[in-house]
């Protein structure tokens, strides 16, 4: 008798230590799961900022996030970049915010930015120093994600400079671990520029990816800087074919930042946004918002064409076909809707005549085909909020130069 309840505390003791190692095991070395489900939509201070940013600038995007009505619109994150911390730890190895740009320090500016109902986001690099030159985490990983997390920060954007030899997949899955440990969920964005193929590795590790370099204000250009290039919208989407499959709720390919209001034409930025929705990109916004223009909020704070990008599936769109001067772009949708997205690609404008019927639309890889011919769908212009009819006739337009014409198909 003695002996048979030794044996069972001996296997009781077995279970909990398997209990325990598999409870750690989930803590400890998984992503936060439940989060980005749906693409994540908010404002990043790079592309106009860069380090110039401070307290005052982020309290008044965050006011104008309510005033424009793009919380409503569902925008949630802002984040602040490169330039955010000062220049050195302090004596115990913390990071500290740069005290003259942010006297009020990180916890005081996240309490601002909750208080409007939004979430706080900042930026950080694997490797020794950030891209700009500050302290990167290297090294202090967990030290620095308790810091984010006595902050409250939902979101850290991780970018890749001053690595050296770091392997990419290993340096994320650390951070990954060490924000796990702090224990406050937060957004994992990865910004390692797609150099190490992080849609192959990285579903496990972050929200999100980015898939090339650095975005700049252009529809097509590559601008370069010695050892490096920035990249236009155009370049951006063709530099990636084939990874839409990895996409999906919880990890998404990130196609960098918006430059929408930074000086393309009103056209060009619908097509940019359009485009971002299309690809179920993270919609960031990289522009000052406190002297957009009317257009350029229009387009940022459209429903319809955000409704696209945020749908359930999370299904990365694809390019349908180029027909003459015409790009098509196609991505499914929930209850068998499809978006479908003409874009001009000319320097002038362009009638577009398209026969539904003669057009087999479908997506293989996730077994989706439209059946125009068996079924009729009523056809919605996103960005003039429009209905077109339905597919038994053409769908016939003008679109202006470097525009597009968003539509939502539905079944009747
Ligand atoms: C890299 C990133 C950019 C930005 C800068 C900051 O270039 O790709 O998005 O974060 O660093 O220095």
């Amino acid at each position: 008798m003695f002996y048979r309840v030794l044996l069972n505390l001996k296997k009781m003791k077995k279970i909990v230590i398997l209990i325990l190692v598999f409870t750690s095991i989930n803590t400890f070395s998984q992503k936060f799961e439940g989060l980005a489900e749906t693409p994540p939509l908010g404002w990043n201070s790079w592309n106009t900022f860069a380090t110039d940013i401070n307290e005052q600038l982020v309290k008044d995007i965050a006011d104008k996030f309510v005033e424009l009505g793009l919380k409503e619109a569902g925008y949630e994150y802002i984040v602040l970049d490169d330039g955010w911390m000062a220049k050195e730890r302090d004596t115990h190895g913390n990071l500290i915010a740069d005290p003259i740009k942010f006297p009020s320090g990180m916890k005081a500016l996240a309490d601002y930015i909750h208080s409007k109902g939004l979430k706080f986001g900042l930026y950080n690099c694997a490797g020794s120093k950030t891209c700009a030159g500050y302290p990167g985490s290297r090294g202090f990983e967990y030290q620095d994600a308790r810091s984010y997390a006595s902050w409250d920060v939902d979101y850290l954007k991780y970018d890749w400079c001053n690595t050296d030899k770091l392997n990419a997949e290993g340096a994320y899955i650390t951070m990954r671990d060490a924000l796990k440990a702090a224990g406050r969920p937060v957004v994992f964005s990865i910004c390692e520029w797609g150099d190490n193929e992080p849609w192959k590795w990285a579903k496990d590790v972050g929200h999100a990816w980015r898939v090339t370099g650095d975005i700049i204000n252009c529809w097509d250009c590559e601008v370069g800087h010695g050892s490096w290039s920035s990249w236009g919208v155009w370049k951006i989407i063709n530099m990636r074919k084939d990874i839409r499959k990895v996409a999906g709720p919880g990890h998404w390919n990130d196609f960098d930042m918006m430059e929408v209001g930074n000086g393309m034409a009103d056209a060009e930025d619908r097509t940019h946004f359009a485009m971002w929705t299309m690809l179920t990109s993270p919609l960031i916004m990289g522009n000052d918002l406190r002297v957009a223009s009317k257009e350029t909020i229009k387009t940022l704070a459209n429903k319809e064409v955000i409704a696209v990008n945020q749908d359930k599936l999370g299904i990365q769109g694809f390019r349908f076909s180029n027909e003459g001067d015409f790009e098509i772009w196609i991505k499914p949708l929930e209850n068998d809707a499809w978006a479908i997205t003409f874009v001009n690609m000319s320097d002038k404008p362009l009638s577009l005549n398209f026969d539904w019927e003669k057009h087999d639309i479908g997506d293989d890889v996730n077994g989706k085909r439209m059946e125009a011919k068996q079924q009729k769908f009523k056809i919605r212009d996103l960005f003039n909020h429009k209905n077109l009819g339905d597919t038994s006739k053409n769908l016939m337009a003008e679109i202006q130069s470097h525009d597009v014409l968003m539509v939502k198909l539905e079944k009747k």
